[in-house]
């Protein structure tokens, strides 16, 4: 039988939520996350909070801490769904690495800024909005405007929405998963943003690049975001590795027009910042140069600056 653990949940949920009141005190934002265990108390287990919904996940085994954690995050908070998800690294099935703790609304709506975003409390993996990533729409609201944007590696569209919000002429997302293109439509819906489902495309990015390069298209910005590790695709010519930058940037650069920006989103540890600002520089033969950094908020705090996310934009000189 498993037993509890000794980590004191009241004591490191309450540092936690005390350290972020310049969060949960923004009329702006009611998303954020509420507890980064690496290094605040518990590794392996984080608490991420969506309006009035907390979604905690863990990769180490605290199924019996849960009721407790519970008790301790209503107290911080008057949360209507508390829903707990073990990592498949477990060794347990779905069904018991979910945990409905708390309300049973299977959707919450969550704000940042002006907009909203529409998230699935019991997705497998992300609920559907990177918290991490804030700033980065940010960039893209302030950064956007009378630009044609390119949204790669789309997933929910928040970051193509930004661009939109942002007073971008037109926004094309690409992602290769089917079921992501009703969210980012409901995303738009949300928030009154206008769209043409054609924009929506859904595909391998390998295939589709090549083809709106031999098409002649252009774009003033492009977003790009892949994951930790390309998944292996059957249009690529090369074999994928890690987030593939040097061969996506051969593509980005042939697609953008001058005065362009490339924004690009670094999630793996074995490049440091700067190694991966020259890789993008080299790969686009010196097109894209390195203009700024962002990074994510206090509600990732990282002892380690090269732990947090790392996001660069380019520019075309
Ligand atoms: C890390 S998520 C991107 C997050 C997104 N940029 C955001 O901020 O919400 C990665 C996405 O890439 C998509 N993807 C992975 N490989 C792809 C490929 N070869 N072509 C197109 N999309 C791909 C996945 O379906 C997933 O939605």
């Amino acid at each position: 039988m498993h037993q509890g653990t000794t980590i004191d949940w009241r004591a490191s949920l309450d540092a936690a939520w005390t350290k972020r009141s310049s969060l949960w005190q923004n009329p702006q934002i009611d998303c954020f996350r509420v507890f980064h265990g690496y290094e605040e108390g518990s590794r392996g287990t984080v608490i991420e909070k969506f309006n009035d919904a907390a979604v905690i996940d863990y990769k180490t085994d605290i199924r019996d801490d849960l009721p407790h954690i519970k008790t301790v995050l209503l107290d911080l908070f008057p949360f209507k769904n508390i829903i707990a998800k073990g990592h498949q690294s477990l060794g347990l099935s779905l069904k018991e690495r979910t945990h409905v703790l708390h309300g049973n609304d299977a959707l919450a709506t969550c704000h940042e800024h002006e907009l909203k975003f529409s998230v699935k409390l019991d997705a497998p993996h992300n609920p559907g909005l990177y918290l991490d990533a804030r700033d980065a729409r940010q960039w893209i609201v302030n950064n956007s405007a009378d630009r044609r944007i390119l949204n790669l590696f789309a997933f929910t569209g928040s970051l193509g929405l930004s661009a939109a919000h942002g007073k971008a002429t037109e926004v094309i997302h690409l992602d290769r998963s089917k079921e992501l293109l009703p969210r980012i439509q409901e995303n738009y819906r949300i928030n009154g943003v206008q769209f043409e489902a054609r924009n929506f495309l859904r595909g391998d990015i390998y295939k589709h690049l090549p083809r709106a390069i031999k098409a002649g298209k252009r774009f003033d910005g492009i977003i790009l975001d892949p994951p930790p590790k390309v998944y292996q695709s059957p249009y690529a010519k090369h074999k994928p590795s890690g987030q593939d930058f040097s061969a996506l940037i051969k593509y980005c650069a042939q697609l953008l027009n001058p005065g362009g920006w490339v924004l690009g989103m670094l999630h793996r540890f074995d490049f440091s910042w700067d190694d991966f600002e020259d890789q993008v520089t080299q790969a686009s033969n010196g097109l894209l140069l390195p203009e700024s950094r962002l990074t994510s908020g206090i509600d990732f705090p990282e002892s380690l600056p090269d732990k947090k996310l790392r996001v660069s934009t380019f520019i075309t000189p």
